[in-house]
């Protein structure tokens, strides 16, 4: 399924390539974190898209503008097919950072990533996030971040699905919004883990989500490949699988 991206939050990188192996056809791309990334190094990155596996690389940079511009300019030259920041880094980091990947991919003459910024974590609740002084409600935080992000001119955010309509109906259709948190509805774990905004993998794309982030539910199940083709037969049961090439 194309939209369906798959979390390689694995400890070693035979360990990715093998769980990329054995999904490659069930699945849209898959995401590069920070523990494989920390591991295994961007040679992992340079070898899954090699193969021409989509690459989101989540690596969620958060700096001074100068600092994310040159990361994302090297995430660009790795060939990550999209990248994201944290939006609370401000408008002038999320511009850089659209410009750095525009101009590096301009100047090495590829297809310039999708540049998305996180919201707010799926795993805070609203608890949580006037602890670290936000007010207000977890919803007005995302809202306020994504329109920031469109500001800033990047092609879409990352938000918990539980916003994902109403981003949908305030950016407009061709805003990316990618979302994690998916939990029930086929994506089984034993309970939400850390994640505290979720949603069913067929409820989050009918609530307009462009790209579903999926980890532990298929990569923590006895059977990945089987966890993997449940959850798209389930998006595609509902008739809402509908963007590009779903196999
Ligand atoms: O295992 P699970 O399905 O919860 O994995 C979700 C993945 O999405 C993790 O790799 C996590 O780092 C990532 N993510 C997230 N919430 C965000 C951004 C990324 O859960 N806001």
């Amino acid at each position: 399924m194309d939209q369906l991206l798959i979390a390689l939050d694995v400890p070693t990188g035979a360990q990715a390539l093998a769980l990329a192996d054995s999904l490659r056809d069930v699945a849209g791309g898959f995401k590069i974190g920070h523990r494989l990334f920390t591991t295994e190094g961007p040679d992992f990155v340079r070898t899954l898209a090699r193969s021409r596996d989509r690459v989101f690389l989540d690596l969620k940079f958060h700096d001074i503008p100068n600092t994310v511009a040159t990361a994302v300019a090297a995430a660009t030259s790795l060939g990550a097919w999209m990248i994201n920041v944290h939006a609370a880094g401000g408008l002038s980091m999320m511009q850089a950072a659209r410009d750095a990947a525009r101009e590096t991919a301009a100047a090495e003459r590829r297809e310039p990533p999708l540049v998305v910024a996180v919201t707010v974590l799926t795993s805070l609740n609203a608890a949580m996030l006037a602890e670290t002084g936000v007010r207000g409600t977890v919803v007005d935080q995302v809202m306020r971040l994504a329109e920031l992000a469109q500001t800033a001119g990047l092609d879409g955010v990352v938000a918990s699905p539980q916003e994902t309509a109403l981003l949908r109906q305030r950016c407009g259709p061709d805003f990316v919004i990618v979302t994690p948190g998916i939990r029930g509805g086929g994506a089984q774990t034993a309970g939400k883990d850390d994640q505290e905004r979720t949603m069913g993998p067929a409820e989050a794309i009918a609530a307009g989500a462009s790209y579903l982030v999926v980890g532990r539910p298929i990569i923590a199940a006895p059977n990945a490949r089987k966890a993997a083709e449940d959850i798209a037969a389930g998006v595609r049961g509902s008739g809402l699988g509908v963007r590009g090439s779903d196999s």
